[in-house]
C-alpha cells in the first residue's frame, strides 16, 4: 500500500483504546522485521527514523526503502521523523516524502517551543502532513535522573491544553514517567497525569516515548486513557544485537554476513510482534487494509482489563 499520515490511522486507535507501535529502524533488516511482523499480526503501523537513523542510512535511503517496505504489505504504514529537533530537518523530511513529522521543542522554553511547532505545523499541513509536538520532557537515561528530577520534567496538563490549542499539534509527546534506552522494563507510569492530560485534550492522541523501559502492566492503562502511539526502540536494538551475538558465537568461522543479519531480524521481528498485541493493534486491519469494523473486531479497554 502507499503510506498512509499519522493522523489517519492515530484518530482510529484513540476513538477505539489501543495504540499504534511507533518502531525506530536504521537499516533494511529492523524495516524488514518491523513490516513482516506488522503484515503477519494484520497491524497498522509506524515506521519512524531519528536525526541520528538519518545520519547514519542518509534521507533518501531511509525514506525509500521505508516506501518499499510499504508497498509490498496491505496493512497501513506511516514513515515518521522521530525527535526532529529543527525547522530544517522536519522541512527536509516533508520534502523527501514522510508521512509524519515531529518536532522536539522539550528543551525549549513553553513560548519557543509553540512558536517552532507552530511554523513547522503550518508549513506540514499546507502538504497535508501531521505533526506530533513534545511538551515536558522525557530524559535520557544517560541523564541519570534521580526519580523527583523526572517527575520534574512531566508534561503539566493545563499546559498541554494551551499548548495544543496555541500550536495545532496533531499528537502530543507526554512526559509521564518513562525515561529513553532503558535496557529493563522498571519505570511506572504516572496514569493519574496521562488521564487528566486526556481530559483537558481528548481529541489530540498521546504519545509515548522511551517504552522499551516501561513496566509490561503500565501500558493498559496508559492505552485506557488517550496513549495512541508508542514508541520503541531500544527494544528492538536489544533483540537485533542479541541475534547478532548469538549467531556470532555459533558460527566463529562465518564471514557472511546474512547468517548473523537473518537472525537480528528474525528477533526484530518477534519482538514487534509481542508490542503490536501488547498494544492491541493487532487483527485491527481487514484484508482490505482498511480497520475492521470496531463493533465486532477492536478489543475495548473493558475487554482488555478483564482477560
Ligand atoms: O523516540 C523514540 C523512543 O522514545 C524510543 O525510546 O529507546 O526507550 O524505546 P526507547
Ligand atoms: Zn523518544
Amino acid at each position: 500500500m502507499p503510506l498512509v499520515t499519522s493522523k489517519e490511522i492515530l484518530q482510529t486507535a484513540l476513538a477505539n483504546h489501543f495504540a499504534i507501535g511507533a518502531f525506530n529502524a536504521n537499516n533494511m533488516e529492523q524495516i524488514q522485521g518491523i513490516i513482516e511482523a506488522a503484515q503477519e499480526e494484520r497491524s497498522p503501523v509506524i515506521l519512524q527514523v531519528s536525526q541520528g537513523a538519518i545520519r547514519y542510512a542518509g534521507l533518501e535511503f531511509a525514506a525509500a526503502m521505508v516506501r518499499t517496505a510499504a508497498s509490498l504489505v496491505d496493512v497501513p504504514v506511516v514513515l515518521h521523523l522521530d525527535h526532529g529537533y529543527d525547522f530544517e530537518q522536519n522541512v527536509q523530511c516533508l520534502r523527501a516524502g514522510f508521512t509524519s513529522l515531529m518536532y522536539d521543542g522539550s528543551k525549549k522554553s513553553f513560548d519557543d517551543n509553540v512558536a517552532m511547532t507552530r511554523k513547522i505545523v503550518e508549513i506540514a499541513h499546507i502538504a497535508g502532513i501531521p505533526v506530533e509536538s513534545e511538551l515536558g520532557r522525557v530524559a535520557q537515561s544517560t541523564d541519570k535522573l534521580t526519580h523527583e528530577q523526572v517527575c520534574a520534567l512531566m508534561t503539566d496538563p493545563q499546559e498541554a491544553k494551551r499548548f495544543v490549542e496555541l500550536t495545532g499539534a496533531d499528537s502530543l509527546a507526554v512526559a509521564c514517567g518513562s525515561v529513553h534506552a532503558m535496557q529493563a522494563q522498571a519505570a511506572e507510569l504516572d496514569i493519574a497525569r496521562i488521564k487528566a492530560i486526556h481530559e483537558q485534550i481528548p481529541g489530540t492522541p498521546l504519545v509515548l516515548h522511551g517504552s522499551s523501559g516501561v513496566k509490561t502492566d503500565s501500558f493498559m492503562a496508559a492505552i485506557d486513557f488517550g496513549i495512541s502511539k508508542i514508541n520503541v526502540a531500544t527494544y528492538l536494538n536489544q533483540a537485533f544485537t542479541r541475534g547478532m551475538r548469538e549467531a556470532l558465537a555459533k558460527y566463529p568461522d562465518e564471514v557472511d554476513p546474512r547468517k548473523f543479519l537473518t537472525q537480528s531480524r528474525e528477533y526484530v521481528k518477534e519482538a514487534v510482534r509481542e508490542k503490536i498485541r501488547l498494544f492491541r493493534s493487532a487483527n485491527t486491519i481487514d484484508a482490505s487494509g482498511g480497520f475492521r469494523s470496531p463493533s465486532k473486531q477492536y478489543r475495548s479497554a473493558d475487554i482488555g482489563a478483564a482477560e
